[in-house]
């Protein structure tokens, strides 16, 4: 099986060259290779590789910029994912295509199931439920693999390294605690994606949920992450951490308040669920900080 994969040197991205190399042959593309905002350029190259497996791990990611990039992030998020789809189309392959918990509102109070109906509440949600649209549009053989919060050691920065960072720096720190959802690790979507890859068939192309399991706070994952690096016996500042509210720390963009999926559906799948949050924050957390 040939796999070529796009985005590999973001967080998600770096995590499947690592595990993706036990199902197949990887072929794997940056934007050096072929930059998602040039459009034209996607099907020919594409095509020209012949994959089994087309696995998108690339997307326009900045959340509240994306609010005034607009045209770039639906560019990269709609447009692109679209033509990705049509070249799949066009070389029988598979898409498989990550997609986010923000195309949800976070009106629900119980974890959101991959049929539940989205309604994002910015930009960049818009932008990534435009390319699950394009996606489903140009390509039968699709996986929309939606996940949130994601966190690792390797890539760009995110809210773990943020907050060693900041409790290295701070006494006290203010985080919000009406924001609930499943932190995961990029490792854990890569390995339950290459569970998945090989169970691809006719009958199972769709919409997936995939986040490691429980539920909490930014404010008790950001206490979370304090407590595990300090028994690690990383040296932090930290002495208090306020729970605030979203209304407390205004953010260019909306988030969801609850935005927890629903994964039974691929853990039916690959036949395994995934792991409490908690313990692969300790597992990304001794990677990182021990390494
Ligand atoms: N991060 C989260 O909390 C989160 C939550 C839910 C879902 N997701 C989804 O999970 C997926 C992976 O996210 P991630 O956290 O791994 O993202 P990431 O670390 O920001 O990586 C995104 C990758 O996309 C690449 N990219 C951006 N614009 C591009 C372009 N025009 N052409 C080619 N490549 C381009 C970036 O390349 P450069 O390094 O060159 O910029 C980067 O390597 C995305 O679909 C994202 O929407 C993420």
């Amino acid at each position: 099986m040939k796999i070529l994969l796009i985005g590999g040197q973001g967080q998600v991205g770096q995590e499947l060259q690592t595990t993706l190399p036990a199902i197949g042959e990887v072929v794997v593309w940056d934007r050096t290779h072929l930059d998602l905002t040039e459009l034209d350029d996607i099907a020919p190259k594409v095509v020209a590789q012949q994959p089994d497996v087309i696995v998108n791990a690339a997307a326009y990611t900045a959340v509240d910029k994306a609010e005034t990039e607009q045209t770039l992030a639906f560019r990269i998020n709609g447009d692109a994912p679209g033509k990705l789809a049509a070249a799949a189309t066009n070389c029988r392959a598979a898409l498989v295509h990550i997609s986010t918990d923000y195309v949800f509102d976070g009106s629900q109070n119980r974890p959101y199931q991959p049929d539940d109906k989205p309604n994002p509440l910015g930009a960049y949600g818009q932008s990534k439920r435009a390319g699950e649209l394009a996606v489903q549009a140009a390509c039968d053989r699709h996986i929309i693999f939606r996940t949130a919060w994601v966190y690792g050691a390797k890539g760009q920065g995110n809210f773990v390294k943020t907050m060693l960072r900041l409790g290295a720096e701070r006494e006290t720190l203010n985080v919000v605690y009406d924001q609930v959802g499943s932190p995961t690790w990029a490792y854990e979507i890569a390995a339950a994606m290459t569970a998945l890859i090989p169970t691809l068939n006719s009958a199972n192309f769709g919409t997936y949920h995939f986040t490691n399991s429980g539920a909490v706070s930014w404010y008790d994952f950001a206490v979370a992450i304090f407590e595990e690096a300090a028994l690690l016996g990383h040296p932090l500042k930290i002495n208090q951490v306020n729970p605030i509210t979203s209304d407390q720390y205004p953010t260019v963009t909306q988030r969801p308040h609850y935005s927890v999926l629903a994964g039974e559906k691929l853990a039916h799948l690959i036949c395994r669920s995934a792991p409490h949050w908690r313990e692969s924050l300790r597992k990304m957390l001794k990677e990182y900080l021990l390494a």
